[in-house]
């Protein structure tokens, strides 16, 4: 099954009258379990076409399906419950609440859902949040606030927070952007756990240590996709040289 459909999606923007058509009859698809990354300029359409097809933005023309559903017909607020309750966000610039611990931002989500009622139900958020919190190595933070932990500790809190009400799909843009090389290849290593558990990840990312990681990349330029190149599933370090190399010999075809 497919978890994204894409047909035909475009989208323009106006700004002072001007039109710009920043993403051109975008056809796509992401299988379901699959992790797929978006490479391409600066400017070319990557978040654009993530927040499109995750319904945060709205799309001038064309269908997307999530998991079968057509997101267009969804009114606002069937929208809004099926980000939550199905999808989880990862970006660069995170925000969580500064009057709120992390531990209190992480499950923030689930009472958002209308998950939190009754005290078993309760306890359930506080152990997965726990659950969470403890794979990703940041326990000992939980009742810190957002400006007393380090970039990489924030992303991984994210991370935890994104996967709160189990989504089916994860939509990241450049998860690891802001973070040194040990803290990328740590949330790395959650994204592909996640993922070999069944979530299926879409993440934009400069990075070809990122994109290596993935299954399948795309390559966008100027508001179409100009091509695809398929890795398979990341089987650990020992293939990281090789498929390293694979895909900056084919980004450097593109043109990148
Ligand atoms: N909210 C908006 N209103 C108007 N124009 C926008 C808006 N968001 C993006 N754009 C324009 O759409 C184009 C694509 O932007 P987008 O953010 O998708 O690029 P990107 O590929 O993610 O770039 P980067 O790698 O720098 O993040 C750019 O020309 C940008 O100026
Ligand atoms: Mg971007």
């Amino acid at each position: 099954m497919e978890s994204l459909r894409v047909k035909d999606l475009c989208k323009t923007y106006i700004v002072n009258k001007r039109q710009n058509n920043v993403l051109k009859n975008i056809s796509m698809e992401i299988k379901e379990g699959e992790m797929t990354a978006v490479m391409g300029p600066s400017g070319s359409g990557k978040s654009t076409l993530l927040y499109t097809v995750s319904g945060m933005d709205d799309i001038t023309a064309g269908k997307v399906d999530f998991f079968g559903r057509d997101i267009g017909s969804l009114n606002a607020k069937q929208m809004s419950e099926l980000r939550l309750d199905e999808m989880g966000f990862i970006f660069q610039q995170m925000y969580m609440l500064k009057n709120l611990s992390i531990y209190d931002n992480i499950i923030l989500p689930a009472y958002q859902s209308g998950r939190g009622k009754g005290r078993e139900r309760r306890k359930e958020i506080n152990d997965r949040a726990r659950e969470l919190m403890h794979k990703l190595g940041i326990s000992e933070i939980a009742e810190h606030d957002m400006n007393e932990v380090s970039g990489g500790q924030l992303q991984r809190a994210c991370i935890c927070r994104s996967l709160i009400n189990n989504p089916k799909m994860i939509f990241a843009d450049e998860p690891t952007g802001a973070l040194n090389q040990q803290n990328s290849r740590e949330v790395m290593k959650e994204l592909n756990r996640i993922n070999r558990e069944g979530t299926t990840v879409m993440l934009v990312t400069h990075d070809m240590k990122v994109a290596a990681k993935s299954d399948r990349v795309l390559y966008i330029e100027d508001g179409t996709i100009k091509g695809e190149y398929v890795l398979g599933k990341y089987t650990g370090e020992d293939a990281m040289r090789e498929r390293e190399k694979k895909i900056s010999n084919w980004l450097m075809e593109m043109g990148f």
